[in-house]
């Protein structure tokens, strides 16, 4: 049996990834990058990295791929995640990612990637066309996390079947190889707000790539747009009631709330009993006030950062270093129990 102890310092250890890509939004914040911050401290290890070898599972243009790369690094440091206790880097600059996904490749079973609804989402009616490594974008994605025997993942509920089959991965090479070496994988979903909404239409969820700029907020977004985009926010003619339960088929409300809730980090709960009675004439402004607070200093932040993108890839390369120490020689022993010669 194979067991590793990386870091008895640390009982836990947190793992997550985000897309690099431009035009960060309030759902990415809430969704991803504030619950991030929230998880540093003494309870966890966080580790968190901007996936750049998923993002080119579909084609990027170099140039705005090592833009985002920076406009999200800058987004996570601007927000409160410290580089000094976090490890934060690229995917691309540590080979483990690339090396162990190519084992899991192996690993995992052609019938459990047909089965992922996000790549049936995204490729449609086009799966002969996508790239295959679009397809076996999950088991990337294991390895990711299992490089760093990672405990606890925090995602949207969209990656929970992603992080299911990390689970299943991880079993599969434990039971083929007579190991016991791959720890269970929890993912960790909560909060409120993970899910943040269009302001246009509250059955959709905010995007970058939604056709009007209106229907989302930028992490870039000046105090004035800011204001705009949540007095223009579609709602209904009715006041806010005293309970959670009334806003049921209120989507557009109901996002507010959560948004509101998420900025002030409570419960939307307590938005509610705060907020009982009042109409949108007196929500939205104090909605708009709560997001400028909150999101001016982090956009003001994260353009001083983004205009010294030397400053970035180093704090990257510190990341990736520390990364490295961590994910190396659990490679090694992966590359052990396969029996793959490790000749130097
Ligand atoms: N697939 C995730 C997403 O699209 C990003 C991601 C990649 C990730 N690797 C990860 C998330 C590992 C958590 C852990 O949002």
């Amino acid at each position: 049996m194979t067991t590793l102890d990386a870091n008895p310092a640390f009982t836990q250890r947190v793992f997550s990834g985000i897309k690099p890509s431009g035009g960060l939004t309030l759902g990415n914040y809430l969704g991803a990058i504030k619950p991030w911050v929230n998880m540093q401290g003494p309870d966890f290890e966080t580790i968190y990295c901007v996936v750049d070898l998923h993002a080119i599972t579909v084609w990027q243009d170099p140039k705005e791929l090592r833009a985002a790369t920076h406009e999200v690094v800058a987004a996570m440091i601007a927000s409160g995640i410290d580089p000094d206790s976090s490890v934060v880097f690229n995917q691309s600059q540590v080979a483990a990612h690339a090396q162990l996904g190519w084992i899991f490749n192996c690993v995992a079973r052609v019938g459990w990637m047909n089965r992922m609804t996000q790549f049936k989402d995204k490729a449609g009616k086009n799966a002969e066309q996508v790239s295959l490594g679009l397809y076996a974008y999950p088991a990337l994605m294991a390895a990711d996390i299992l490089a760093y025997h990672a405990t606890h993942v925090p995602v949207g509920e969209d990656q929970k079947q992603h992080v299911e089959l990390t689970r299943d991965i991880a079993a599969k090479f434990n039971h083929d190889f007579g190991v016991d070496f791959f720890p269970k994988t929890n993912p960790v979903i909560e909060g409120p707000a993970m899910r943040v909404m269009n302001l246009r239409d509250g059955s959709k969820k905010m995007s970058k790539s939604g056709e009007s700029d209106m229907e989302r907020i930028n992490m870039l977004d000046t105090a004035e747009l800011i204001a705009k985009k949540f007095k223009k926010a579609r709602t209904d003619p009715a006041a806010l009631p005293d309970n959670l339960e009334d806003l049921k088929g209120r989507a557009e409300a109901r996002n507010l709330v959560d948004i509101y809730a998420g900025l002030s980090g409570t419960t939307p709960e307590a938005v509610i009993a705060e907020y009982a009675g009042a109409g949108w004439g007196q929500f939205k402004p104090a909605l708009a006030d709560l997001a400028v607070a909150k999101l001016a200093p982090i956009s003001d932040e994260m353009r001083r950062l983004m205009a010294d993108p030397a400053e970035l890839d180093q704090i990257l390369g510190k990341g990736a270093d520390k990364a490295e120490a961590i994910s190396r020689p659990i490679l090694d022993q992966v590359y052990d129990i396969v029996g793959l010669v490790r000749s130097r």
